[in-house]
Order: C-alpha cells, then sequence, then structure tokens
C-alpha cells in the first residue's frame, strides 16, 4: 500500500487545456511546464496535453528532457539561453528562444546555425524583471529581423499584477505594450498568464502562456479553481501510520505548539515537510480523512503530521487526502500564507506518482 503519493489525474490535465480553449478560443496555446510541470511531472503532462500548440520551460535542461522523453513539439525557453554556448544546442534541438537583453541579441547576430530560429522578444511593460525597454525595443526588433539566425519574431511581454485586476496595472502594460509594438501589425503576440487569459480578454492576442490553471489551481487569491471551472490534477495522499488517544491538557509535537482542552484522539499520517508538505501550516489546516475533513494540530514534522479526529472511528492505513479536490492546494497555500504554485512545485522525490485517467480507467501509468 501507498504512503506519500500524488496521484496526476491526466483527464483533469485535458480538461483544464479545454477551459483555457474556452476563455480563449481565437489564440494558439504555449502550454507552460517548467519546474517539472509546476510539479506534476513535465514529460506527462506534456503527453497528456499533446493537443496544445507548445510548450514553454525556463531552461534547457528542462527542454532536453522533454526531447528525449520523445515531445516533438516546438518548446520555447522562457528566459533564452543563459550563454551563447547554448544556443546551438537550443536551436539543435528544435527550441524556440526568448531574447530580454543585448548580451542574447549578441549572441545571436554572431552564431552561425545550421537553421534559423523563432525569437520571443520580451518586452518590459512593467513588470520590471526582465524584458527589453519599450524605447529599446525598436532597436532590437530591427536587428532582429536582419539577423541570419532568426526565422521570425513573436512579441511578448508578462504581467506582473494580472492575478490583481482592480490594481489597473495589466491595463496600463497593455496599452505600454500595444503602442510599442503598433507598428509591427504583421507580427504575433503573447501576453496572458492564467489570470490573464481569465480576466482579460483584450490580451489574449495571437498565444496565450497557460501554467497554473492547466494544474487546476487558482491564480487568483479571492476565486476558487472550481469556480473557475477547472479541476485539480494532482491529489496529495497518504495513509495513518498510528492512532493515538490524547488526556486534555496534553501537547503534540515540535515545541508542544498545541495542546487538548478535552480527551480526544489523535491520528498521525505519514507525511511532512520531507515530502513538500508546508512545515509552516498552522493548526486547523485541514485534510479529509474517510470523506470528512479534520484539522492538523501540532507542528508538521519532516515525517509525519497529526491530526484532531476527536471521537471519528479511524483505523491504521486509513487513506488521507493533504490536498486536491478537497481541500484544495489552494486553500492550504492560503493558510500557509503562500501560493498553490509553491507547493505543486514543492514536492520532493519521496513521494511516489502515480498517474491515472479518470476517463478511460484502462489506461492508468
Ligand atoms: C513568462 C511566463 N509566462 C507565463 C507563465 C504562466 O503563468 P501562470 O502559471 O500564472 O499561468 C509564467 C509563469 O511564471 C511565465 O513566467
Amino acid at each position: 500500500m501507498l504512503t506519500a503519493h500524488a496521484v496526476i489525474d491526466l483527464a483533469a490535465l485535458r480538461h483544464n487545456l479545454a477551459r483555457v480553449r474556452d476563455y480563449a478560443p481565437e489564440s494558439q496555446v504555449l502550454a507552460v511546464i517548467k519546474a517539472n510541470g509546476y510539479g506534476h511531472g513535465a514529460l506527462a503532462v506534456a503527453e497528456a496535453l499533446s493537443t496544445a500548440d507548445a510548450f514553454a520551460v525556463a531552461r534547457l535542461e528542462e527542454a532536453l528532457k522533454l526531447r528525449k522523453g520523445g515531445i516533438e513539439h516546438p518548446i520555447l525557453l522562457l528566459e533564452g539561453v543563459f550563454d551563447p554556448g547554448e544556443l546551438g544546442v537550443a536551436a539543435a534541438h528544435g527550441c524556440e528562444i526568448g531574447v530580454h537583453s543585448m548580451s542574447q541579441l549578441e549572441a545571436l547576430e554572431r552564431a552561425h546555425l545550421h537553421s534559423p530560429v523563432t525569437v520571443w522578444l520580451k518586452i518590459d511593460s512593467g513588470m520590471h524583471r526582465l524584458g527589453v525597454a519599450p524605447e529599446q525595443a525598436a532597436e532590437f526588433y530591427q536587428r532582429l529581423q536582419k539577423t541570419p539566425s532568426v526565422k521570425n519574431v513573436v512579441l511578448m511581454t508578462h504581467f506582473a499584477s494580472a492575478d490583481e485586476p482592480e490594481t489597473g496595472q495589466t491595463e496600463a502594460q497593455l496599452a505600454l505594450f500595444n503602442q510599442c509594438t503598433q507598428t509591427w501589425q504583421k507580427d504575433l503576440r503573447s501576453l496572458a498568464n492564467s489570470a490573464a487569459i481569465i480576466e482579460n480578454p483584450e490580451a489574449q492576442k495571437d498565444w496565450v502562456r497557460p501554467g497554473v490553471m492547466l494544474y487546476g489551481a487558482s491564480p487568483f487569491a479571492d476565486k476558487d479553481a472550481h469556480e473557475l471551472g477547472l479541476k485539480p490534477a494532482m491529489t496529495l495522499k497518504t495513509r495513518v501510520i498510528a492512532v493515538r488517544d490524547l488526556k486534555a491538557g496534553g501537547s503534540v509535537g515540535y515545541g508542544a505548539t498545541w495542546q487538548a482542552t478535552e480527551d480526544t484522539r489523535l491520528v498521525v499520517v505519514a507525511m511532512g515537510y520531507g515530502d513538500g508538505y508546508p512545515r509552516h501550516a498552522p493548526s486547523g489546516t485541514p485534510v479529509m480523512i474517510n470523506g470528512k475533513r479534520y484539522p492538523i494540530v501540532g507542528r508538521v514534522s519532516m515525517d509525519m503530521i497529526t491530526v484532531d479526529i476527536g471521537d471519528a472511528d479511524i483505523k491504521e492505513g486509513d487513506q488521507v487526502i493533504l490536498w486536491g479536490d478537497n481541500p484544495t492546494v489552494d486553500e492550504i497555500a492560503m493558510l500557509c500564507g503562500t501560493i498553490g504554485y509553491e507547493l505543486l512545485c514543492n514536492i520532493t522525490t519521496r513521494v511516489v506518482y502515480h498517474y491515472i485517467d479518470s476517463e478511460n480507467p484502462a489506461e492508468v501509468r
């Protein structure tokens, strides 16, 4: 019987891609599968999302793993190559390349690639992390057009606050991007991450770049995945390894941070920060056992979590759901002062991955 394991439902991934297409019917989909497919297993995600138009990763090594696994779609390196020596490898493996800096532009100008590459020119419309300043964009664009190693240019930018529409920052970034790129009408454009796909249809343009919504998590703090029509793809599970009675006044775990106010029963479950469950999850964070939610109590340790079950009839071996449909990863993240993205990415190698297809149960791998 499995202890800590992550069940990934390939049908949920496909469902979420279909939702992206519902939200952005006119756009091509660049599915963002960096950081091991947001912790879901990049290769399995790419295979499940084979109807996506292209994939995006952050680093060349991530793209090479996908190629080795047989993925033939276009793959974009969102941040481009980090040194000029990587250009030839990236091009030889059919990668498309982000360009956000002068050194990357110059490397492309000097390169002698066997076949020219598609370049995604990243314009900094206000996030101020990566990207070419709007006033430099024309120079970059013109030089890229003249570079023999460049096949064509896609114009892109990234939003800083698409998940906080009330700030107005997305509209300001969109306006600046539109103004800066208005003379280059023939070129394709890409702006929208998950939050903008849902919240800013006018930002969808030619290519949308969904990440978190593909995995069935919400990009917004105040809207949950179900409300957005998304299905959580990962269920993080384990089982009960001990049932203990605790007297009123007794405490549990490191630092004795929680004390029973009355006689109660605790279960110990095989899951901890050594599996990627957040150590800072406070007492009260829910888990699901036999269809009912119970609060974790005391500190999360490396391998174990304690749960107050009151007088419920729960036995050793019973299954525990840490996140999935209920509670969602976003709910747990909120209680821990973080975002679902981080929890999904933090699953460690000790957790066993199990892939299912809830629409085709025979297809389990
Ligand atoms: C450039 C870029 N585009 C798109 C995404 C996808 O964002 P999200 O997961 O919020 O949809 C990311 C993720 O960080 C990104 O860095």
